[in-house]
This record gives structure tokens, C-alpha cells and sequence, in this order.
């Protein structure tokens, strides 16, 4: 067995390990390296893997996972070069940061870029990865410790800022959706508890349906339950009046442009 080393103990960290602990490893031996007790404040008690405050765990790991805040990045990697063996393989999971920085931080590691999504819990996760040209760890390695959080894609690294935008970031425009739904639920009368499983539902099953019909457009798909004069163009009609659509979309471009100044951030 190997140590892998997640820095941080926040959310991505959190969904990480549930992720990797759903099946066993045989590969992996997971611990988290958190900065201070916060973690304990989220209620997550206990964590599903080791937790430590005491940086020197990193003095034993065969891969470490970057999963701070883009503002903590220098202090992790500082962190970074006093106890980890120099040639650590990093994988960073830090939304803005190019590998080009992150080289600098840590000039004889082989690294990873990778943008998961908080999925990655439930292993419904999408991670999109990007190797570093000059000195990365093992692809199929990366990859088989991917696959348990779910689907996999490799990607230039240019893409994986608009990737962060549409989904890293993607589960909370979903969840913006199910709000709506369990509040007009609520509304027309519905009681909160079968409002919200009417409403998960109707989404888990709304995305399964586009997963196994993946030939069918999203306007094809509206047209297997929209009909002429009905209750769902009715709706429709005023989503559109609305400019919902235009205004998602307007959304995920802001996100890409907060990617980006989160990086030039760190370069300054
Ligand atoms: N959340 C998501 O859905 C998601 C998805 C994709 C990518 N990401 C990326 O993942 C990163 C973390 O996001 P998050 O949502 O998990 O943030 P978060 O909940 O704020 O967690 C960040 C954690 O990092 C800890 N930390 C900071 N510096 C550290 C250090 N030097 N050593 C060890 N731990 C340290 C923080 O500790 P303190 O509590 O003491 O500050 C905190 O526990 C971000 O870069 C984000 O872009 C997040």
C-alpha cells in the first residue's frame, strides 16, 4: 500500500475520501492533512479516512492531492517543500492554478491538474485532467484513482478553466434548479418531504434519461414531454420570456472569468 496525502480538509476534500472509501483500494492507503481543527466545525464527525493537523504526515506520501483554497496555494506548497520527499508526485485540484505556477512552487515533482465536482461523493463525480508536459506521475495510475469517483476525461490544460465554470461548479446551478422545484412544490401545496423527492428525483431521472439517449438533443428530449397547448409548454413559455436559459449560460461564463482572475491572481 502507498500514502496518498489530501491537503485540506474542506469540502472537495470531504467528497474525495467518501468517494475513494465507497470501494476498497488496494493501491491507496488515503489520509488527510488538514491545517487546523476547522473541519471539525462541519458537522463531518467522524471523517472517513485519518485526519491530522501535523504536516510531517507528508514526509511518508507517495502522492499528494491539492485541495486548498487558490489564497493557501503558497502556503501548502512552502508546506509542501519542507516535509515531502522532493520528487512527489502532486495532483492539484485547486480551481485557477496552471501547472506552469505550480512547477515553480515545486520544481521536481511530476504533476497533475484536475477539476473534479462535488459528485465525486457518490462516485457520480466528472473529473477532467490535464498531465504536465515537462515531468507527470503515471496517466493510467491517476486515472484507475480517478475512476472511483467516477467518469474520467483527459483535456488540454486550456479547457480545464471553462471546465471549472461548467462542471466543477455544475452541481450547484443543478441544485439552484431543485431549490425551485421544492419551493413551487411547497407552494402548490405539497408537503416539504415529498416535494423534495418528487424534485430529486425528476432530476436523477431527467439526467439518466440524456445519459442513455445520449443521440437525443436537449431540445429533442423537451419534445418527448412538451406538447402542443400543454401544461409543460405552458411553462416553457415563461422561461423562455424569463431569459432563464440566456441567464445559465451568462452564469457559467461568469464562472470561467472568475477562474481566470483566481489565477492571475496567484501569478501576481
Ligand atoms: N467544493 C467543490 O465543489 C470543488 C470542486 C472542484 C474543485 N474545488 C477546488 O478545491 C479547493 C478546495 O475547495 P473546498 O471547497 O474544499 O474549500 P474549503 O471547504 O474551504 O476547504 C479548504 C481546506 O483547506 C485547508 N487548508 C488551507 N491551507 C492548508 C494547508 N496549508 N494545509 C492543509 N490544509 C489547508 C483549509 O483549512 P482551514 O479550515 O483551516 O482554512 C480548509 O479545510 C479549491 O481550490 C477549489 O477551487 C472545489
Amino acid at each position: 500500500m502507498q500514502n496518498l496525502v489530501v491537503m485540506g480538509a474542506g469540502n472537495l476534500a470531504h467528497a474525495l475520501v467518501q468517494g475513494w472509501q465507497r470501494i476498497p483500494n488496494p493501491r491507496w492507503t488515503v489520509w488527510v492533512l488538514a491545517r487546523s481543527a476547522s473541519y471539525l466545525e462541519k458537522g463531518w464527525r467522524p471523517w472517513p479516512a485519518p485526519i491530522t493537523t501535523d504536516p510531517a504526515i507528508l514526509r511518508e506520501a507517495h502522492l499528494v492531492v491539492l485541495a486548498v483554497k487558490p489564497k493557501d496555494v503558497e502556503a501548502a506548497c512552502a508546506t509542501l517543500r519542507e516535509q515531502a520527499p522532493p520528487d512527489v508526485p502532486v495532483l492539484s485540484m485547486v480551481a485557477g492554478l496552471s501547472l506552469q505556477r505550480l512547477r515553480q512552487a515545486l520544481p521536481e515533482s511530476p504533476l497533475v491538474r484536475a477539476m473534479p465536482n462535488i459528485c465525486s461523493a457518490v462516485g457520480e463525480g466528472i473529473t477532467a485532467v490535464s498531465f504536465d508536459r515537462h515531468r507527470a506521475p503515471d496517466p493510467a495510475e491517476i486515472r484507475r484513482l480517478l475512476e472511483t469517483l467516477g467518469d474520467v476525461v483527459e483535456v488540454d490544460e486550456a479547457l480545464i478553466d471553462p471546465i471549472t465554470a461548467l462542471s466543477g461548479s455544475g452541481p450547484a446551478y443543478a441544485y439552484v434548479l431543485l431549490e425551485a422545484l421544492i419551493e413551487a412544490g411547497i407552494r402548490l401545496g405539497i408537503d416539504p418531504e415529498l416535494a423534495r423527492r418528487l424534485s430529486v428525483q425528476t432530476l436523477r431521472g431527467a439526467a439518466q434519461l440524456a445519459h442513455a439517449e445520449p443521440q437525443l438533443t436537449p431540445p429533442q428530449l423537451i419534445r418527448l414531454i412538451a406538447s402542443p397547448g400543454g401544461t409543460t409548454e405552458a411553462a416553457l413559455g415563461r422561461l423562455e420570456a424569463e431569459g432563464v436559459k440566456t441567464a445559465l449560460c451568462d452564469a457559467i461564463f461568469q464562472a470561467r472569468s472568475q477562474a481566470a482572475r483566481l489565477g492571475q491572481a496567484q501569478q501576481a
